[in-house]
């Protein structure tokens, strides 16, 4: 069984994902966290994250046993990542990389301590379109900019960071723009997916809104 779920930025993908993989016992994968490593590589050696050698050379690097511990990087949530993550996306060769990983990831699912699982929950842009076309169930989840930039804005606040609503407003917008016009695998929901617009639900309505829709199409 394989859950995609797909959508920007802060539209609430992430927790929806945790929450299904926790309810059904399946392993989850943030794909956004392997960009993001590579992005983070990329930064780390004081290179710029659109140098495509570099990157393609920092995402086959990858050593899918270790996988586990190279995403654990707290350092991958910032920003600074998610923006060089979202340069390196634009990459077909940072792409490719990391395609077979996340294919093998939702067809043998296994959870942090090596425990094989029998389902997979993955979470990105790419999912149900290219990574995962045959998914069981596919979601695409999204918010308005200005919801998503909020909620990250107070998400930073409560975690005592220095935020600024108008730059993490134009920063999301920034990375809305490169991940839905660049040519490989841009961001847009699967034609069969079902479209979750979270601006008005908390992260518990969004979870029994998809639980709903999975009891409907898998009653
Ligand atoms: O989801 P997250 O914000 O962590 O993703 C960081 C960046 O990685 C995104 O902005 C996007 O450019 C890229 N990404 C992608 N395909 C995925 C997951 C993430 O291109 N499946």
């Amino acid at each position: 069984m394989i859950i995609a779920i797909d959508g920007p930025a802060a539209a609430g993908k992430g927790t929806l994902a945790q929450n299904l993989a926790q309810h059904f016992n399946y392993a989850f994968l943030d794909t956004g966290r392997l960009y993001r490593a590579v992005g983070y590589a990329v930064l780390q050696q004081n290179q710029d994250p659109s140098n495509e050698e570099i990157a393609t050379k920092a995402a086959k690097a990858f050593d899918p046993k270790t996988i586990n511990s190279i995403l654990k990087n707290p350092a991958l949530r910032n920003e600074t990542t998610g923006e060089a993550a979202s340069k390196v996306a634009v990459i077909p060769g940072v792409r490719a990389a990391l395609l077979d990983l996340q294919r093998n990831f939702a067809e043998h699912p296994f959870f942090e301590d090596g425990t094989p699982a029998k389902g997979s929950v993955l979470d990105g842009r790419d999912i149900g379109t290219v990574v995962c076309p045959n998914a069981d169930i596919k979601f695409f989840v999204t918010a308005s900019a200005e919801v998503r930039a909020d909620r990250r804005f107070k998400e930073l606040k409560d975690a005592g960071k220095p935020a600024n609503y108008d730059e993490i407003l134009a920063g999301i917008k920034a990375r809305d723009e490169r991940d839905s016009n660049r040519a490989t695998a841009p961001l847009k929901a699967a034609d069969d997916a079902k479209i979750l617009d979270t601006s008005n639900m908390n992260a518990i309505q969004v979870f029994q809104t998809a639980l709903d829709m999975i009891a409907v199409d898998h009653a």
